[in-house]
């Protein structure tokens, strides 16, 4: 078995050859909305959702083309996400992947309707590849108000005050939670229904993963630069948002998203071998620099 940088690498290729061919053509009108959806989505990003869906394809024996489909709706979701958190009525921010964000780049009502049309080619996608309602479903609620979007609403309406560490936990699970779990759930589903066990494992895992995630992104704004970052540091507190760092230190933070790690951990551990790639995913996820 090849080692995680290695693995992460062909992880990003891949990804990054299948959203090619997904997102229409630069030489397609419109072109520049085509020009600006392949600037946001391409060539840029960890692409941690996209690692999580294939590891959970991994930890199941599912590697087919609705793995690769899953993988690619949810970063799809991800990216479009990214461009209308820049905008200036959310954060406001002008860096992103170490580039000028999209409407700084093109303009902001570009970068809206990039983000809306990267969230319907997630969903065509993934329904061409042949995803079944339930698959489709669940993205659907991740992304929607239940999920993503309500965690921002919960993030944009909690600016400039206090809000109590259950109100922050929500607000992470919703607004970067759902997306991971998502991932998590989709890759896995691309090799057929799961088993309780195996569902409840993920689900599991995923809960404990995607809020360390949140956490480490908080942490990172206020410890890391710009340019490790790609994207403005220390905009968290100078914009007055609330994060773990407004209720706890940066050792506890950090301390608190390792257990959270070690809890996911454990529950991916009757997976056996199988499931090497989610572990190492987990600690990536708060060893991380950028
Ligand atoms: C940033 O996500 C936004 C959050 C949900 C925390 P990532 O840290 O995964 O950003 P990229 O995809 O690597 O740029
Ligand atoms: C973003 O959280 C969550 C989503 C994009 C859904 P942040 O606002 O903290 O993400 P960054 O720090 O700008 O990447
Ligand atoms: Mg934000
Ligand atoms: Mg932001
Ligand atoms: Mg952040």
């Amino acid at each position: 078995m090849t080692d995680f940088a290695s693995w992460t690498r062909a992880v990003q290729t891949r990804i990054d050859t299948a959203l090619a061919s997904a997102l229409p053509s630069p030489e397609l009108e419109p072109k520049r909305l085509h020009e600006a959806m392949r600037y946001v989505a391409l060539g840029g990003g960890k692409r941690v959702r996209p690692m999580l869906a294939f590891a959970a394809g991994e930890a199941v024996g599912a590697d087919n083309a609705l793995t690769e489909a899953a993988a690619c709706a949810v970063e799809l979701i991800h990216v479009y996400s990214l461009s209308h958190d820049d905008l200036p009525c959310m954060d406001d921010d002008d860096l992103r992947r170490g580039k000028p964000t999209c409407h700084v780049q093109y303009d902001e009502a570009t970068a809206l309707l990039v983000g809306d049309a990267l969230q319907s080619a997630a969903f065509e996608v993934l329904a061409e590849a042949g995803a079944s309602a339930g698959m489709l479903a669940a993205l659907a609620r991740a992304a929607g108000s239940r999920g993503m979007c309500g965690g921002q609403a919960v993030d944009l309406a909690s600016t400039g005050r206090q809000i109590d560490l259950a109100e922050l936990e929500f607000m992470h699970i919703h607004k970067t939670g759902a997306l991971i779990r998502a991932a998590v759930l989709l890759g896995a589903q691309s090799g057929g229904t799961l088993a309780d066990e195996q569902r409840a494992a993920l689900e599991h895992y995923a809960k404990c993963v995607g809020l360390a995630f949140q956490v480490m992104d908080d942490v990172l704004d206020s410890e890391a630069d710009t340019a490790t970052l790609g994207k403005t540091a220390g905009k968290d507190a100078a914009q007055g948002k609330a994060t773990y760092l407004t209720l706890m230190s940066v050792r506890e933070a950090r301390e608190y998203a390792r257990e959270l790690v070690d809890d996911a951990l454990a529950a991916i551990a009757p997976f056996g071998e199988l499931g090497r790639r989610l572990a190492e995913i987990a600690r990536f996820i708060i060893e991380r620099q950028y």
